[in-house]
């Protein structure tokens, strides 16, 4: 990387220039430099003027920043634990791994309105990120004075995804809420991300998994079996269905919660579905581990079998699911605020859930999606970065290299074989879960908004440079006519 001094300023017509990478979009990959000014792209061509910084990619791919429309940072919780990551050491981790948009979720806070808990998620996000965030909410408390007032106003704000749950004791929602907050989505144009596992039959499974002694990290996956996400899938689909509202379906486990989100799609429904790294790469074997080392991979829905993998893997393929997020849950291990919050004997009911996983996100998909042949680069931009702008009305500012777009870029390294580890990442979480995996590719140098934030092997962002997104109405939940073309299913 080079630049040059203030002196020449009035001589170059760029910040910044990207020269000779293959320049990757959801459609093309062109072979071109680009231009950078003000944190925007303003110029794709062969050859370009000189920059003020010039970046070398010859040759090597140039994608998107990373968009990941799913991970909790800083979220406040209920039962004591706390998040590990607040907003700098989540977008310095995010950065690092090429991730330059975080969509984290303010939750809808006891004892507070939505609109402060909003204000308070702003509180702590202000001054830290190094990359752009948005939010969604989370509705837990669909009161008259939130169904009537304070959601409408927050989505005419920019706020326009939420997500609600059908689990968790603190969280879930009935159908006759879900049926009230679909109403909402509907009528000011949002979407409905859904949380689908059966609350009533884990809490049964779970009572009596307690009483029978069994306890243990791995019995998280039997109190969470597949018919539980079925079941709820299709009860979501089904109200999705019944307000002719568009959803999405977050952390899709299963092959057949799969079917159900196929089967909607093929009867025209707009019924849209999210994976993450978790059910491509571990499986329930990974909670069996020995002592309650399984816990660092207890997240809901849990971990299936390698089947079930292949499922996924195949659903990515074929465009059941749109969106490739982490689920980011940021929970440190050997911490009593952490995974051991109740001790290791303490029953899987009260480990939190979640792993993480925001800096190895791209990387995973990249090398054992892109360069295993599984899906192509272009399916690779698509499921990381334009769909999830698509998704959450960001693009095309978020999500493509575009005239216009900012400039939010990865340059790769791909090839040569390493093996991860906790230590070279940046989130402040004492494990990952991918621990030992063999990767053979990862992000030389992270762009966001023209400023490097990662290079070199060095995180080079400044909190603060971080700045706040509205979000325009989702692609999803605008006309019939726009979602259809926004994200055909192959
Ligand atoms: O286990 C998970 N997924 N924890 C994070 C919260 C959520 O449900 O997404
Ligand atoms: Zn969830
Ligand atoms: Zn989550």
């Amino acid at each position: 990387m080079t630049s040059f001094d203030d002196e020449f300023d009035d001589d170059v017509a760029y910040d910044l220039v990207v020269r000779g990478g293959r320049v990757v979009t959801a459609s093309d990959v062109i072979d071109c430099d680009i231009g950078v000014r003000d944190g925007r792209v303003v110029a794709l061509a062969e050859h370009l003027d000189l920059g003020m910084r010039e970046i070398d990619a010859n040759g090597r791919y140039v994608t998107p920043g990373g968009v990941d429309g799913h991970c909790h940072l800083d979220q406040p919780t209920t039962d004591g634990s706390v998040s590990a990551d607040d907003f700098e050491s989540g977008t310095v981790s995010a950065a690092c791994g090429g991730t330059t948009t975080v969509i984290p979720f303010a939750v809808q806070q006891a004892g507070m309105s939505l609109r402060e808990s909003v204000q308070d998620y702003h509180a702590r996000a202000e001054g830290k990120a190094v990359v752009d965030y948005a939010f969604h909410l989370i509705v837990n408390d669909p009161t008259e004075q939130v169904l009537g007032q304070e959601l409408p106003a927050l989505i005419k704000d920019g706020y326009t995804s939420f997500k609600i749950y059908m689990t968790y004791d603190d969280m879930k929602l009935n159908d006759h809420q879900i049926l009230d907050v679909m109403a909402v989505a509907r009528r000011e144009g949002a979407l409905c991300m859904v949380h689908a596992e059966n609350a009533d039959c884990i809490t049964w499974l779970t009572d009596k998994l307690e009483r029978a002694g069994m306890t243990q990290p791995e019995h998280h996956a039997t109190s969470r079996p597949v018919p539980v996400e079925r079941e709820a899938t299709h009860r979501a689909i089904t109200l999705s269905q019944l307000m002719d509202t568009p959803i999405l379906i977050v952390h899709v486990s299963s092959g057949e919660a799969v079917e159900q989100i196929r089967w909607a799609q093929g009867r025209g429904l707009k019924i849209f579905g999210e994976t993450c790294p978790q059910y491509l790469f571990l499986t329930e074997d990974d909670l069996r581990k020995p002592g309650f080392e399984g816990a660092k991979c207890l997240c809901s829905p849990p971990p299936r079998d390698k089947e079930s993998q292949e499922v996924i893997w195949d659903a990515l393929i074929n465009g059941t699911f749109q969106v490739f997020s982490s689920d980011h849950a940021p929970t440190r291990y050997d911490d009593p605020k952490g995974k051991k919050i109740r001790g290791e004997e303490a029953s899987f009911r009260y480990v939190p859930n979640g792993v993480p996983g925001i800096e190895t996100r791209l990387p995973l998909l990249f090398s054992e999606g892109v360069l295993k042949g599984r899906i192509d680069i272009n399916q690779f931009v698509a499921l990381t970065s334009t769909n999830v702008a698509k998704m959450y009305g960001l693009h095309p500012r978020k999500g493509t290299i575009a005239v216009g777009a900012d400039a939010d870029l990865v340059i790769w390294d791909t090839g040569a074989p390493f093996r991860l580890d906790n230590a070279r990442l940046h989130h402040n979480v004492d494990y990952t879960p991918y621990e030992g995996m063999e990767l053979t590719a990862w992000p030389g140098v992270t762009v966001s908004r023209g400023e490097v934030v990662w290079s070199d092997g060095k995180p080079a962002g400044v909190p603060g440079h971080g700045r706040f997104l509205t979000c325009d109405t989702p692609d999803a939940a605008r006309p019939k006519e726009r979602f259809v073309s926004a994200f055909r299913p192959s």
